[in-house]
């Protein structure tokens, strides 16, 4: 019998979505993917040699549970410089990837029932995670007047004594918005006032566009630094998803509680990985700017051409690489007499028939939507929304 925890648990939409398109494209299916959650680049030569390196030196064995003290030194560094922000290394715990980090800084500071707020949409795993410690997610509602951004005037709406925590993404995984520096700030003060906790999700943080300036909520004082476990990692910003590189930078309090919890689960992260992500950190920052003008590229022509479609809408993406589509103007129409009632069988019946994968919102709280991912090349992209656009003629 599985435990009652087990079966609360739903899988990653995200990923059953990608594995569907895969396992149809290795049966010689021509898809065109747009569900993939990671750069579509390499990871950059000077890290994967730094690897190299670190395994022929000899760099194979445990190390410190929380990560080594270079790489710590690294981390600290990079939020010196990056983000204004002041940490030690024993405040720094370095984990198997920014997921492993949210899930230990859940653990560190969840007790039963303990509510923790996550604004709608949100990135699929957070109430999932939420779960597996034991708290209560709370669903907070935001409006496409706001671009699908949480207020602090909202958020307070949803606080109860019970409130222990909020998650905050920024730039956002789905939306690809990026909140400003004006309304962290409401944000944080709320928090400071009700002593919530803010795990703040800044793993998109090096993915922005146009005039976006990323700010993390830990930066503007000291109370509310306390209160902010930062997440962070290299997956996105320098294409190393694979490397499973992610960490936590918070109170030597609650540092100290996530590197025991570690240290009794996983124990360190991947030796080598942690070599080569010192060698991200430290090394040339260009690979990261040009990954992000090709993004922005695809960017700009995703948004153009989407929006061009007659049913479609989309938030203009300023950070991430996603692309956030309204599909509810296709809602009651039909495709070969089957109808469309949800982003659900708006995902299905596009894969079924023109074979585009995106990934349906319901997963993500917002089930008029559709997330396309810009991490493919350009002739994916292209072909894709030429597809789109077919199926979306089809529609009657
Ligand atoms: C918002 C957000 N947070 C965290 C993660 C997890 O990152 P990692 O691959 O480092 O575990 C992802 C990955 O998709 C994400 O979109």
């Amino acid at each position: 019998m599985l435990s009652r925890k087990a079966q609360a648990i739903n899988p990653s939409p995200t990923m059953t979505i990608d594995s569907k398109a895969k396992e149809m494209k290795n049966q010689g299916v021509d898809v065109t993917g747009f569900g993939a959650g990671e750069p579509d680049f390499d990871t950059p030569a000077h890290i994967r040699e730094a690897a190299t390196k670190a395994m022929n030196e000899g760099h194979t064995r445990y190390t410190p549970a929380a990560g080594t003290p270079e790489i710590k030194e690294t981390i600290c560094n990079k939020l010196k410089t990056d983000n204004g922000l002041e940490y030690k290394p024993n405040q720094v715990v370095v984990s198997n990837g920014a997921k492993h980090a949210l899930f230990n800084a859940l653990a560190a500071i969840i007790d039963p029932a303990d509510e923790v707020l996550i604004p709608a949409p949100y990135w699929v795993s957070y109430p999932e995670l939420v779960k597996i410690c034991d708290g209560i997610p709370v669903i907070v509602e935001t409006s496409e007047v706001n671009k699908l951004k949480t207020t602090a005037e909202e958020l307070e709406k949803y606080c109860s004594g019970k409130t222990k925590a909020l998650i905050l993404n920024s730039p956002h995984n789905p939306t690809g918005q990026v909140y400003s520096e004006e309304e962290l700030r409401a944000i944080a003060e709320l928090c400071r006032e009700k002593g919530v906790y803010v795990i703040a999700d800044e793993i998109y943080e090096k993915l922005i566009y146009k005039q976006a300036r990323h700010v993390s909520i830990a930066s503007f004082n000291e109370e509310i630094k306390d209160l902010t476990i930062l997440v962070n990692g290299v997956s996105k910003s320098y294409a190393m998803t694979g490397w499973r590189i992610g960490y936590t930078a918070s109170t030597p309090e609650i540092a100290g509680a996530i590197a025991a919890l570690q240290s009794h689960t996983s124990s360190n992260p991947n030796s080598i990985a942690q070599k080569a992500a010192v060698a991200a950190m430290q090394g040339d920052q260009s690979c990261v700017s040009e990954m992000r003008r090709a993004f922005d590229e695809r960017r700009r022509y995703i948004y153009e051409r989407i929006t061009a479609i007659p049913c479609l809408d989309a938030l203009e993406p300023e950070g991430t690489f996603y692309l956030f589509v309204n599909v509810a103007n296709t809602f009651r129409k039909s495709y070969q007499g089957k109808e469309v009632s949800t982003s659900d069988t708006f995902a299905q019946f596009l894969l079924e028939s023109r074979k585009v994968a995106v990934v349906p919102g319901t997963g993500f709280g917002a089930p008029d939507y559709v997330r396309l991912t810009f991490a493919t090349s350009m002739e994916n992209i292209e072909e894709g929304i030429n597809r789109i656009e077919a199926f979306t003629g089809d529609l009657r």
